[in-house]
């Protein structure tokens, strides 16, 4: 492999490590997408690794706990290349495990630390993120806990995510805040009024999640009734009915964008998330999330593509025309807050 086929770097945070400009995430891996192939998905990871992936995308909720136990072995074989994101908030309520109740609260935190701690097998946690905001605990309160994380060894960098620029700006005052996670793509571009630009005042990097739009803009599947019966995006409200139609039409403008330059509709996505990011000054770091190698290679060839400026206009009405949020209750997300 040449080194030209490695990818550029990237800041994390203003006192962060330095990572590749593409992470990956590994949600899928082990839940919400239908089944997975194990030995594929390490083979993903290691395929990410050799393409200078280094930022590498979990929480505890995924699969309850699965996913960072899969990830664990990975990690470990490659300690000092990798930086480990994981997140806490959705708890599982005892008397019901297929619920999730979102906790903040100290003790919660501390418990849900030293569990994430256990799985991955490792001292220390690289980037840790409150996953979802719980009204009910001030965000100081929250931070301060998280803070306490870093003055002890535990967790080096700290992570939100779907926050509103007001609890990043409050939360920033508590301790530095490295990176914010949220949903950026062709399809929700909802950040860019008020998080965006408080990320970049604050010099946090933002970590794109689903910039396929959970793959929706890739083409590779066009309603809910082509995904297994167990895939959780059978229950979002884009990929539904009436919605679904309407939203695949809107691919046409990528389709075309990505016949001149010779690319997959998934690279025009992941290039335009790359370039609005630049238009608004800040790093960024998307983590595109698959179980194929050969697609990490695919989305990681995307932070070459350069599109031009007529380009960027046809792809610019996309969003405003989508039908269907982004979740089915949108107090799950920061846009439902501001
Ligand atoms: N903070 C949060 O609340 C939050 C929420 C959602 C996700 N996340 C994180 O963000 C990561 C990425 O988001 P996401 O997985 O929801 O959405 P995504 O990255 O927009 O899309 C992932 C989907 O696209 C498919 N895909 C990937 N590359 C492809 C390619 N080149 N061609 C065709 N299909 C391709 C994947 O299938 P295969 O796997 O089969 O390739 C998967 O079904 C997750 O893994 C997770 O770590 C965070």
């Amino acid at each position: 492999m040449t080194d030209s086929s490695r990818i550029a770097t990237a800041r994390l945070g203003a006192n962060g490590p330095e990572v590749g400009v593409q992470g990956l995430g590994c949600m899928g891996m082990s839940f919400a997408y239908g089944p997975s192939d194990a030995d594929e998905s390490r083979a993903t990871l290691e395929r990410a690794l050799e393409l200078g992936v280094t930022l590498f995308d979990t929480a505890d909720a995924y699969g309850a706990g699965e996913n960072e136990k899969f990830l664990s072995p990975f990690f470990n074989a490659h300690r000092d290349e990798v930086v480990i994101a994981t997140k806490f908030a959705l708890a599982i309520p005892p008397d019901d495990p297929t619920r999730r109740v979102i906790r903040n609260d100290a003790p919660y935190i501390r418990q849900a630390v030293e569990a994430s701690l256990r799985r991955l097998d490792v001292d220390v946690i690289d980037l840790y993120y409150m996953h979802r905001r719980d009204v009910n605990v001030p965000i100081e309160e929250t931070v301060g806990t998280m803070a306490d994380l870093v003055r002890e060894g535990k967790v080096k960098q700290l992570g939100l995510s779907e926050v509103t620029a007001d609890e990043l700006r409050t939360a920033h005052t508590v301790h530095p805040i490295a990176a914010v996670q949220s949903e950026w793509s062709l399809f929700s571009r909802d950040i860019e009024a008020n998080v965006v630009p408080a990320a970049r005042d604050l010099g946090v990097t933002l970590v794109p999640y689903s910039p396929l739009g959970r793959g929706f803009l890739t083409g590779s599947f066009a309603k809910a009734e082509d995904l297994t019966t167990d895939d959780f995006r059978r229950q979002q409200p884009r990929f539904t009915g009436e919605n679904a139609a309407a939203n695949a039409a809107l691919l046409d403008p990528i389709r075309t964008v990505a016949e001149s330059h010779g690319a997959t509709l998934g690279q025009i996505a992941l290039a335009w998330v790359q370039q609005r990011a630049s238009v608004h000054g800040l790093p960024i770091v998307p983590i595109p999330g698959t179980r194929r190698p050969g697609r990490v290679a695919e989305n990681t060839a995307a932070t070459r593509i350069v599109l031009s400026e007529d380009e960027l206009a046809l792809l610019e009405p996309i969003a405003g025309k989508v039908s269907g949020d982004r979740y089915a209750d949108m107090s799950f997300a920061s846009a439902g807050r501001e």
